[in-house]
């Protein structure tokens, strides 16, 4: 765990960038890695954005915002992770994208190298497979907005070695997170709990029980969730609700984890939540 000194993320996205930030933060080299400029440029306006905002607070100070900012280094070339220590993989929630990523920096790594997966459902068993180093494969699973949330879910793959499993909680406690430990399994505990409650918040919406407006209320007044169900969905990405939805629906089998079909039809029609304007709510 002393020896990891340099760590890659592949991805620039909403959990990406949170990745960097949160390592950058914690005082690790960071090289973010992207597959085009722009998205590498959004990722890194991101975390600039989002540091000012806790310089703004007075949590953190204008020095330590660009210290953090220097430590990340991006490129657009995934073999330029060879001198990395750890990689963690935050890429498009798609079996196919990870697949392909996992079997390449298998072979761009040391064998010692951890990779872990940032994924919010993926079979972490699967993606160890794609790759010689299955004991050395983990799932490291954060939360949005990472800076913010405290959690972060180990999951074990079926072959994950409690040495890999002991390098990756120690990790998460230096970023100043909270690590629960899971076992592999659809959704692991935390989407495999939560997307089915979004999910029926949206059947209530399609059935006409409710607006999401009312649907929302209920849970923020009731429950004291911070945000509402369809707030929150909006927040996660009605694209990556679906795809975990898909993972639970094919992964477990019962019927009850059907995705509800104003969520596909929404996802069809490029309705995919607050990153893109508009879902079950307008954004600026
Ligand atoms: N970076 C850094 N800081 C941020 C931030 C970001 N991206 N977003 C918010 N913050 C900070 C704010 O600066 C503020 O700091 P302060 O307490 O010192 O003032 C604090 O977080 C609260 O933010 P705001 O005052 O702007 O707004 P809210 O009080 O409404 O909180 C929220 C925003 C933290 C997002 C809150 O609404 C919340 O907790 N929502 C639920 C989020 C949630 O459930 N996330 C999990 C999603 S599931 C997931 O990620 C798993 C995946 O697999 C699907």
């Amino acid at each position: 765990m002393s020896d990891i000194r340099t760590v890659g993320v592949l991805g620039a996205g909403t959990m990406g960038n949170g990745i960097a930030h949160v390592f950058a933060r914690s005082g690790f080299a960071v090289r973010l890695c992207e597959v085009e400029q722009r998205f590498l440029d959004r990722g890194v306006e991101t975390i600039r954005k989002n540091l000012e905002r806790e310089a703004a607070k007075h949590k953190i100070t204008s020095e330590e915002v660009a210290a953090a900012i220097g430590r990340i280094q991006g490129t657009l070339d995934r073999k330029s992770l060879a001198g990395c220590d750890f990689v963690i993989e935050a890429a498009t929630e798609k079996f196919e994208i990870k697949r392909q990523i996992f079997s390449d920096l298998d072979g761009i790594l040391p064998k010692h190298v951890i990779l872990a997966s940032n994924t919010s459902s993926i079979s972490i068993t699967k993606l160890a497979a794609q790759t010689m180093r299955p004991e050395q494969v983990i799932g490291m699973h954060f939360f949005n907005p990472v800076p913010v949330m405290k959690l972060v879910e180990v999951i074990r793959g079926l072959q994950t070695s409690q040495a890999t499993y002991d390098v990756v909680k120690a990790l998460a406690e230096k970023l100043g997170k909270t690590p629960v430990e899971v076992n592999d399994a659809p959704g692991f505990v935390s989407n495999r709990v939560l997307m089915p409650l979004l999910n029926e918040a949206m059947y209530a919406v399609m059935e006409g029980v409710a607006t999401p407006e009312a649907v929302d209320e209920v849970f923020k007044q009731g429950m004291a969730h911070p945000m509402g169900p369809l707030t929150l969905a909006d927040f996660i990405g009605l694209d990556v609700c679906l795809d975990i939805m898909r993972v639970l629906h094919d992964g477990l089998g019962d019927p009850k984890y059907r995705p509800c079909p104003l969520l596909i039809k929404m996802v069809d029609a490029g309705w995919l939540g607050r990153k893109n304007g508009r879902g079950f709510y307008k954004y600026e």
